[in-house]
């Protein structure tokens, strides 16, 4: 780590007490009726790789058209975020997003990068810190999904959350409101946040965004179950097990899961010896929602989870949009 860039690791995958309770987590999700495993268990730093792919793909469109709106919408989003403020990028990957709206004048008096996947966020912000040296910068290794609580030298004031991407439909709506609830206890109202929403659309258009034709998503998926084997020692075989994923109308969500190309068993360790669950042929280990959203649907979330003097800006195709939003007063 460059001596510049602070590192702060409050999530550290492999302390045995992190280690237990990702244990009971996977646990718990493989023994429901229907299987789960929850999404954060993409994203080591091959599957943060592969989701950097994805978002370079011809199908993949919420990336590309979100750029778009930046672009088309700077001098807006710049005069909404003002000066002398911190921007704490949350989930932030490779840095990317945050890296153009610096090269694009947007500059923070201060940059936090926080991300679960710590080594991949270590590497992505010290390129950026040789790119842009008199930005202070701190990274935090972090599952802020969950209650959390931010650093002392993230300083109170001005504090401009960014949730690009739409990883905000990767919540329910009623997780979603709760985690948006969250964020505004974590400001104070001169501070905001600056969020990426995907919207409703045509069934083909999402449906070939989440199965593309090189396989990247399904790559995605699978890499899920090599990443449980190797972190928490499951037996998954991956070569049996196909990618599925497919937009849910009454549910305004993709549905992403992996089903067994025939019947198996898997098992991994709990406190005692080994667990086991049988799958018969076809049944499925669900994996990702990806809720799409109407802009007055997301306008409504906002205002009930704290925020007010709301703006929202979108593509010509109405596809995707970026919300500004301050904490209400
Ligand atoms: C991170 N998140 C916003 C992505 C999405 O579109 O829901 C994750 C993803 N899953 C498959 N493709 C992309």
């Amino acid at each position: 780590m460059s001596p510049q860039v602070k590192l702060h690791q409050i999530l550290d995958w492999d302390s045995p007490q992190q280690n237990a309770s990702l244990r009971r987590e996977l646990a718990t999700g493989l023994l429901q009726a229907q299987a789960s495993i929850a999404p954060k268990f993409f994203y080591d730093k091959l599957g943060s790789r592969l989701f950097e792919a994805i978002t370079e793909l011809p199908e993949y469109y919420p990336t590309r058209t979100e750029a778009a709106i930046f672009a088309r919408h700077l001098p807006a989003i710049k005069q909404a975020l003002g000066e002398d403020f911190t921007l704490i990028d949350l989930g932030c990957g490779s840095c990317g997003k945050a890296g153009n709206l610096f090269h694009a004048e947007i500059l923070p008096a201060r940059y936090v990068a926080v991300d679960i996947s710590v080594d991949f966020l270590r590497d992505s912000l010290q390129h950026l810190k040789r790119e842009l040296p008199a930005i202070e910068m701190i990274g935090i290794g972090l599952d802020f999904t969950h209650e959390f609580q931010l650093p002392d030298d993230v300083p109170p004031k001005r504090r401009m959350f960014f949730y690009p991407g739409s990883s905000i439909g990767n919540f329910s709506p009623s997780e979603a409101g709760r985690f948006l609830r969250r964020l505004a206890t974590q400001m104070d109202t001169s501070g905001g946040l600056l969020i990426g929403v995907d919207l409703i659309k045509d069934s083909a258009l999402l449906d070939a965004a989440y199965d593309d034709a090189l396989g990247v998503t399904a790559a995605f998926n699978r890499n899920l179950l090599r990443h449980v084997n190797t972190r928490l020692d499951a037996d998954f075989d991956i070569g049996d097990w196909r990618h599925v994923a497919f937009y849910n109308p009454a549910e305004t969500r993709i549905e992403m899961y992996l089903e067994a190309r025939r019947a198996l068993s898997a098992n991994w360790p709990d406190g005692a010896g080994r667990s086991r669950r049988h799958f018969a042929a076809g049944e499925r280990i669900h994996t990702e929602n990806s809720y799409k959203y109407s802009p007055e649907g997301f306008t409504a979330l906002l205002t009930s989870a704290g925020f007010a003097d709301i703006q929202v800006w979108t593509d010509p195709r109405a596809w995707f949009a970026l919300f500004f939003a301050r904490r209400a007063g």
